[in-house]
């Protein structure tokens, strides 16, 4: 297997480490211009700094990683298909449920393997949650609560592209973390969104936007000396009431300026016989809260965890597992699937199925947000539900 990455910012680099400790060969990447491809090339000690997306696509590479930003993934991974490589592409898949949609399809006619980075499931004590709750040991659903939460544009002078909607699209905050969190909890518990009731809110509806481009999460560092002010129509912040498709009932806080929070999904899973709690701030940690006895905290460790989770730990207890290795054990359920003889299991990563899921719900809250009432969601069954 050969791969190229495609983006050279934030995420090019966490893909390239991990498809690195997986032993997929890494050819090369490509930036926006040649300094970028060229400077990442040799940070990374790749082998090749592409001068174009042409170049990747004409290239004997197997799989194309798309880690750009939103409104280049449509394009890009359609390309990628058309040119016979499978595909790995950050979320969200695309800027609409047409471009998805499309996408899907594509994915679907060519037999190519094609996954959405939701990396958050990859967490072994996310994938023990699902073990636990498709084993029976929470019982049925009732209630799912919780929200993701940053502080990284919480001051008007922060900027970055996700703020503008022909760049990221016209929801952010939502469709940036709240779909991590979205697609996280209807994987672990099999549920699907039927319903959804939104409040969006744009905190700063003027941001001051640097003269030059600012690498994502570092404008807090970076010396900015001059900017100018721009007009912000994507939402900071927002709160989603929720409607199960098994009647149980929640809802999702999405916030990029809440000083303190740094990178905070949580979620409470309330089941008839449990519940389930997880921060992944502390994502080695499980709570399982009773009524009957003492409430417990479980440890990720792997000789404690289901055969299901443990298939994804690589450390022993104590010996902390997180972000990057989510990235590993997503890449490793993509390769091993590509490798796989027989195509006939549910995908444990999530699929292009899932990512234009996400997009139909996106737009379900935006609807809501706009309209101020209840939106249903009819689902377009293209989700990979493990479940089935
Ligand atoms: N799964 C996750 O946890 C996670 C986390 C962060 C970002 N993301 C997603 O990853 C994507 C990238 O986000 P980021 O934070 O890395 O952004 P970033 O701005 O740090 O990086 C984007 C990179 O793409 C490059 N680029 C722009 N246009 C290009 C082009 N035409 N050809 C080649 N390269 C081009 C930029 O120069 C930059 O290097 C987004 O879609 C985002 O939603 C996912």
């Amino acid at each position: 297997m050969k791969t190229a990455i495609i983006g050279a910012g934030f995420m090019g680099p966490v893909h390239t480490e991990a498809l690195r400790r997986l032993g997929v060969y890494v050819s090369g990447i490509l930036g926006v211009d040649d300094k970028e491809s060229k400077r990442a090339a040799s940070v990374l000690h790749l082998p090749k700094a592409y001068q174009s997306y042409e170049q990747v696509l004409q290239d004997d590479v197997d799989v194309i990683h798309i880690t750009t930003p939103n409104k280049l993934h449509y394009e890009m991974a359609k390309a990628a298909l058309l040119a016979g490589k499978h595909v790995m592409c950050e979320k969200p898949l695309a800027m609409n449920s047409q471009e998805s949609f499309e996408l899907v399809q594509l994915a679907q006619k060519t037999g190519l393997i094609a996954g959405v980075n939701y990396n958050i499931r990859f967490y072994p004590l996310n994938l023990e949650v699902k073990s636990q709750i498709k084993r029976g040991q929470v019982g049925d659903i009732y209630s799912i609560v919780g929200s993701y939460v940053q502080d990284w544009l919480l001051w008007p002078t922060d900027y970055n592209w996700r703020v503008l909607a022909a760049e990221g699209g016209a929801l952010r905050a939502v469709a940036d973390i709240g779909t991590h969190w979205l697609d996280l909890v209807q994987t672990l518990t099999g549920l699907s969104v039927v319903r959804v009731c939104a409040d969006l809110k744009t905190v700063h509806p003027i941001r001051r936007r640097p003269k030059g481009e600012v690498e994502t999460f570092s404008g807090k560092v970076q010396d900015i000396s001059a900017d100018e002010p721009i007009h912000i129509t994507t939402e900071d912040c927002g709160s989603i009431m929720l409607k199960f498709n098994n009647d149980a009932i929640g809802n999702l806080w999405v916030s990029q300026t809440t000083a303190g929070r740094k990178n905070c999904l949580r979620y409470e899973i309330a089941g008839a016989k449990q519940s389930l709690s997880w921060n992944s701030e502390q994502p080695n940690d499980l709570w399982i809260g009773f009524r009957e006895k003492a409430n417990e905290i479980k440890m990720r460790d792997p000789r404690l965890l289901s055969d299901e989770a443990r298939a994804f730990v690589s450390f022993p207890g104590g010996h902390n597992e997180g972000f990057p290795d989510t990235f590993k054990q997503c890449f490793n359920a993509f390769y091993s699937y590509i490798n796989a003889d027989s195509k006939s299991t549910t995908p444990v990563f999530p699929t292009f199925g899932d990512g234009h899921e996400e997009i139909i719900l996106c737009e379900a809250i935006l609807k809501s947000h706009l309209e101020q009432k209840w939106i249903q969601i009819s689902p377009s069954g293209n989700r990979s539900n493990p479940y089935k």
